[in-house]
């Protein structure tokens, strides 16, 4: 029986994170987990209901009122907020224009980083996002940051709205990942960096399937490391 890991994989918004994350976790029988999917619905409930972001007390009773869940499904998994599905909704540029905003905030952080970590107690998990190989799970046996050239990304994801029938221009495209990447990146609160001991994947110039094979004969390696590990 081989050990179970924790694969964290980190990187700038639209760089197919949670596209590699969700294969690899198909391909080893991992759970999957998208950490971005809970500040976006955190945020979805915060626009709905104009919570003030500079109010610490409005924010701290808004996350009260907040239960989460993450449902499998068979095409795609299903975000739930108060049992509502949100899973679409939480894609639309109004969301995707606020939620560095709203992530930035500690409290908000602090509710979604222990979300996270209760869902992952027993390894067998792929999460990505921004800061799990630096914060929610500093000690994952294997840590990817993933990175490709901005004008790539900006094309791929406006082509990924643009299928889901999402009325946005490329400059809104483009604007949107620079802000996002901007605050990401110098946020007080778990800003989001390369950890020390992450390998970097670039995939400017690799195909899906490309990328894949190295993802996985990665986590062969971190696999076996573990094995080989004194229990
Ligand atoms: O991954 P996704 O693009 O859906 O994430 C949306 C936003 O949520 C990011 O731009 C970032 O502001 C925030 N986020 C974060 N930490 C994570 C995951 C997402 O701050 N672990």
């Amino acid at each position: 029986m081989h050990p179970r890991i924790k694969i964290a994989i980190d990187g700038f918004s639209s760089c197919g994170k949670s596209t590699l994350a969700k294969q690899l976790a198909k391909k080893l029988g991992y759970a999957y987990i998208d950490s971005g999917a809970m500040y976006r619905a955190v945020t979805l409930h915060f626009l709905r209901n104009a919570i003030d972001l500079n109010a610490a007390d409005e924010v701290a009773q808004a996350l009260q009122e907040i239960e989460i869940s993450i449902v499998p499904g068979m095409a795609q998994d299903c975000v739930l907020l108060n049992g509502e599905d949100v899973t679409h909704r939480i894609r639309e540029m109004l969301v995707a224009e606020k939620v560095s905003e709203v992530a930035a905030i500690k409290s908000v952080r602090i509710f979604a980083v222990a979300q996270q970590k209760a869902l992952s107690q027993s390894g067998g998990v792929v999460m990505d996002g921004r800061d799990i190989g630096t914060v929610v799970f500093p000690d994952a046996e294997l840590k990817i940051f993933m990175t490709a050239d901005p004008a790539i990304r900006v094309v791929r994801r406006f082509h990924e709205l643009e299928s889901k029938k999402q009325p946005v221009t490329i400059e809104e495209v483009q604007r949107n990942l620079e802000l996002r990447d901007y605050i990401d990146s110098n946020r007080d609160e778990s800003p989001l960096r390369k950890a020390e001991d992450a390998r970097v994947l670039d995939n400017t110039n690799l195909d899906p399937t490309e990328q894949l094979e190295l993802a996985l004969q990665w986590s062969r390696d971190a696999i076996h490391e573990k094995a080989a590990l004194p229990a």
